[in-house]
């Protein structure tokens, strides 16, 4: 099927009567703020809508423009954006602030290959910034794009060999008119209509065309190489509860799991610990305690390995001046440790 033939003005309409509003969301010919949208699109890297909605309320009260975000400190972004997950991604956005706020004025490039040069900012999201911010006609293809079109025009190439592909069929359907809404509009309709499984075909408004309606096994596309099992790993967090209820806790290094967040000493889980032996559990303890394992683990998955941790707690009597001891608070907590500290709190 010729890439032209594409309804892109069936796609608006749809958009027209059903795209969400959205906080960081402008409308055609109004561009939302980039601050706005760069910060939008971190966030939605690897995140859903529903989640980024309420941090991004909150971030934008909070630092209501990039210099604002620039000013502050690594620690207070760390712990606002605690919950979202992949914590580089917090360290890059405050120093994409930086380098915006220090070296362009508080003005973000308004083009893909400017937008490239800061930290956080791969290919996807650089179109994503020209496009929506700027009304650039860059492309924009993230998994929603890539599932409608994998499907419209059934792209046989499995995914992520077909990325290149795809990226060609967006080039070629792209149309001129409202660039910044073409590609909300697709995420949009995918997010309601061409979703992953189930696809809404009987009230969508390009199954005529659509190449893998026509095939009647619309769920086969985008076709995926085989899934790798994820590996199970182990290990232990150590929560010590000094008797003013404030606990012990590390922060971690910048670079590997968690990076740069306050947490609970743990060992054994990260690619650079020995692994957990469970028959010697407070072996790799931060220091000597009355440890005991509390009667729970916690479950997290990551994207890589799914994580059982045992969680090992101790009362201090007399924790001493260390500067090492911090009034928990589970919001500035990566979700593992706060479960690692729901469990905890349960046993002292
Ligand atoms: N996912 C990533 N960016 C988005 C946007 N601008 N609108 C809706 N979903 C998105």
């Amino acid at each position: 099927m010729a890439a032209s033939t594409f309804p892109t003005t069936t796609m608006f309409d749809w958009y027209d009567r059903h795209g969400r509003s959205l906080p960081w969301r402008h409308r055609w010919p109004d561009l939302a703020p980039a601050y706005h949208v760069w910060l939008s699109e971190i966030m939605l890297q690897q995140t859903v809508v529903t989640t980024v909605i309420p941090y991004f309320l909150e971030f934008t009260r909070r630092w209501p423009d990039v210099c604002d975000l620039a000013a502050a400190e690594q620690d207070e972004v760390m712990a606002a954006w605690a919950g979202l997950g992949y914590y580089a991604r917090a360290r890059n956005l405050h120093r994409a602030a930086r380098i915006v706020c220090g070296e362009h004025a508080g003005r973000f490039p308004d083009e893909v290959a400017g937008l490239r040069g800061l930290p956080g900012i791969g290919p996807y999201t650089a179109g994503a910034i020209a496009a929506i911010a700027f009304g650039r006609r860059s492309t924009v293809v993230d998994g929603n794009i890539e599932r409608v079109l994998a499907r419209y025009f059934a792209i046989a190439t499995p995914l992520p060999a077909a990325k290149p592909e795809i990226g060609v069929f967006y080039d070629a359907i792209l149309p001129s008119e409202r660039p910044s809404d073409f590609p909300q509009a697709l995420m949009d309709f995918a997010n309601a209509v061409c979703t992953p499984r189930n696809p809404g075909c009987e009230t969508c408004p390009l199954a005529e065309e659509c190449a893998a309606r026509h095939a009647g096994t619309p769920e086969s596309w985008p076709v995926k190489a085989p899934k790798k099992i994820k590996p199970e790993r182990s290990g232990i967090a150590f929560v010590a509860i000094a008797g003013d209820g404030q606990a012990f806790m590390v922060t971690r290094p910048e670079r590997g799991m968690l990076g740069g967040m306050l947490a609970f000493p743990s060992a054994g889980w990260t690619q650079d610990d020995a692994a957990y032996d469970a028959d010697s559990p407070f072996a790799s303890a931060p220091f000597a305690a009355d440890w005991r394992l509390a009667g729970d683990s916690v479950s997290h998955v990551f994207t890589h390995f799914s994580l059982s941790m045992d969680v090992a707690v101790a009362g201090i009597e007399d924790p001493g001046p260390a500067t090492d001891w911090h009034r928990v608070r589970p919001a500035s907590l990566p979700t593992l440790m706060r479960k690692v500290w729901t469990v905890a709190r349960r046993e002292v």
